[in-house]
């Protein structure tokens, strides 16, 4: 079974509703190691030993936050600052993270449609995360496409419970060690891994 590690992060976690509930039970899948940052660090003190120990025991990292302002929170920022060092994450003897999967998990107030060329947000999803792409390429990881819940303004809380089935449908699925995941690259969207080829 592939190990995955779930860095959460939430400005506002005490007025979600979304990532709220895409994580209520999370830790019961199995693989799944889930780490709340803020509630960890309230003071931004992280520890970068401890965080690299933690990652060296998983096989998949991913990033799960809600969009503010088109990027990711500053503590998982910080935490990407501090942890992921020259010489450990990258450079010529920097190959602690090689071969391993990288990727994340977001939901945003604006629908898919305003994510495209000539919609509302111009840049599709893939295009406005696409640091993070080429970190886990400095990093010679496997990047994996952004699970993303769309139009969190107006979404019902059916609609919620069903994304969250879904999310953990997908974790299972990334746990899996039978589960290619060199398939899901090229997707837009790791949401639509059922149509990968399987
Ligand atoms: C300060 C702030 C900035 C936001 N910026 C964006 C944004 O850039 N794009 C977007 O689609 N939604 C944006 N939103 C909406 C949030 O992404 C949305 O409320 C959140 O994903 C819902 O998840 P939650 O219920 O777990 O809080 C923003 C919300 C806040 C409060």
């Amino acid at each position: 079974m592939r190990k995955i590690l779930i860095l959460f992060a939430h400005p506002a976690f005490e007025k979600s509703r979304v990532n709220k509930c895409l994580i209520d039970g999370i830790e019961e899948i199995g693989g799944v190691t889930f780490r709340d940052l803020y509630e960890i660090y309230p003071e931004i003190d992280i520890d970068p030993d401890a965080e690299r120990k933690l990652i060296e025991q998983h096989d998949v990292v991913l990033l799960q936050y809600p969009f503010f302002l088109f990027g990711m929170p500053a503590l998982i920022k910080e935490w990407m600052d501090l942890v992921l060092v020259h010489g450990w994450a990258f450079g010529s003897r920097g190959t602690a993270l090689k071969g391993k999967w990288f990727g994340s998990v977001m939901t945003t107030g604006g629908s898919r449609g305003a994510y495209q060329p000539g919609g509302f947000n111009r840049f599709t999803i893939r295009q406005l995360i696409c640091p993070l792409e080429q970190v886990a390429c400095l990093c010679r990881m496997h990047f994996l496409p952004p699970w993303v819940v769309h139009g969190t303004n107006a979404i019902s809380r059916e609609e919620i419970l069903r994304q969250k089935e879904r999310y953990h449908a997908m974790l299972a699925r990334l746990a899996d060690d039978a589960t290619d995941l060199h398939r899901y690259g090229r997707l837009e969207y790791l949401n639509h891994y059922q149509t990968a080829g399987e």
